[in-house]
């Protein structure tokens, strides 16, 4: 019998230990021993809890306990996980966790010792909640040069413009059901800010790659400044507004990396992707496509591949999986300036025929976009041609200058 323990108690943590002891035999059979939860680790109390015995205030007693080979981190944010977490790798114990802020900060640390102390730092549940796309990545497609990774990785927004879309929902009330559901951070800015996106971007890249990219690194938008009008203007253009976390490989060797709302066409494998769904895909040289969906937040989901992560670590005891990237290097990401996209923008002036004059002499051909009951003032276009993100920024900047104010420049994606 395996002992193992989980740290914190809260929406994933729950799920882990409800999983745990409702899959009792079917996890002994593929892991082939029993796998029994020793502590719970919570500062609060679950009197109530059928885990009631398990649960412990203190760390130390874990971490001190040679019966526990296995810890689920799942307490969220780097402080105490991070130090947590080290503690447990250094100590012999191979640790399971779901979160993404630590792996995204501290991968590279992490799994160096983890690979010192001959343990398993594994993180399924990192990215994509329930959907399976660490473990494809790093062993699935390993034959492959991964291309470019593109995806929709954070649940809450994807629920909020799907709410703001298909129901005309305000998104103060969407993004309330959302954390109602279980699905949002404890800190929903996270999520509408597109952190939660961005650290997810981080570790598929530093996993595809070989190098560690930091959050800091990746220019990160969320969705609050999308607004119903931006919505309307993206479906008659033929598309949606989703946000996207993106990676590409350059030839010189850096990546060009970001997270933003884009505008994504009806027609592109993303653009159903709806509700807490997920969808990941990922571009290989000898693959082509290959696209990963399903629910990416939410107890169960989460908890599947927490616990799946706990198996592996039971079933590879003796040989260690080999997972593993690099600290990562400045400058080794593409400024984001330099990126080279179409936009959509949306501006009003008191003349928004002149306006529309103004923007073809500035973008070159661009295609109007209407809505039902605009405003005379308001004007909309898609660029035609692409360009770098410092002319876009110099161009609205001139559009501004002649009078027009602009409201919205959201980027056109090529997926
Ligand atoms: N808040 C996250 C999301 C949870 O909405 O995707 C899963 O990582």
């Amino acid at each position: 019998m395996v002992k193992v323990a989980i740290l914190g108690y809260g929406v994933v943590g729950s799920g882990v230990a409800e999983v745990l002891a409702n899959h009792l035999d079917s996890i002994a059979r593929r892991a082939k021993e029993e796998i029994r939860i020793k502590y719970i680790l919570d500062v609060r109390d679950f009197p109530d809890s059928p885990f009631a015995d398990r649960f412990t205030k203190s760390f130390d007693q874990i971490v001190n306990d040679p019966e526990v080979r296995v810890v689920a981190e799942v307490i969220g944010g780097l402080d105490p996980a991070f130090d947590y977490v080290k503690r447990c790798l250094l100590a012999g114990k191979s640790v399971v966790t779901s979160n993404k802020e630590l792996v995204a900060a501290k991968g590279a640390q992490l799994l160096k010792i983890a690979q010192d102390n001959n343990v398993n730092f594994l993180f399924e549940a990192s990215v994509g909640g329930g959907i399976p796309i660490i473990r494809p990545i790093s062993q699935c497609l390993a034959a492959n040069d991964v291309i470019e990774i593109a995806g929709i990785l954070n649940g809450t927004t994807n629920f909020i413009l799907t709410k703001m879309i298909r129901e005309q929902m305000s998104f103060e009330d969407a993004l309330a059901l959302a954390q109602k559901l279980g699905y949002a951070e404890r800190n929903p800015a996270a999520d509408v800010e597109g952190h939660d996106a961005c650290r997810k971007i981080c570790i598929l890249a530093s996993l595809a790659y070989g190098k560690h990219v930091y959050p800091e690194q990746v220019h990160t938008e969320g969705i609050t400044k999308i607004t119903l009008q931006d919505v309307e203007y993206a479906e008659s253009w033929g598309g949606v507004i989703k946000l996207i976390g993106q990676v590409k490989k350059l030839e010189d060797g850096r990546i060009q990396v970001a997270v933003a709302p884009m505008l994504i066409d009806q027609d592109s494998q993303l653009a159903n992707v709806d509700d807490v769904f997920n969808g990941i895909l990922v571009r290989g040289d000898a693959t082509g496509d290959v696209v990963f969906y399903g629910k990416g937040a939410g107890k169960l989901p989460t908890a599947s591949a927490v616990v799946a992560d706990i198996i592996d670590c039971v079933k590879h005891f003796k040989a260690r999986k080999y997972l593993y990237w690099e600290d990562g290097v400045k400058d080794y990401v593409l400024p984001y300036e330099e990126s080279v996209v179409p936009v959509y923008i949306r501006a009003h002036a008191q003349d928004a025929e002149a306006a529309a004059v103004k923007a073809e002499e500035l973008f070159g051909a661009v295609r109007r976009l209407y809505r039902d009951n605009a405003p005379e003032e308001e004007l909309a276009f898609s660029t035609n041609q692409e360009w770098s993100i410092g002319d876009i920024k110099a161009k609205v900047d001139q559009l501004e200058q002649s009078g027009v104010t602009v409201d919205a420049v959201i980027r056109i994606s090529d997926l």
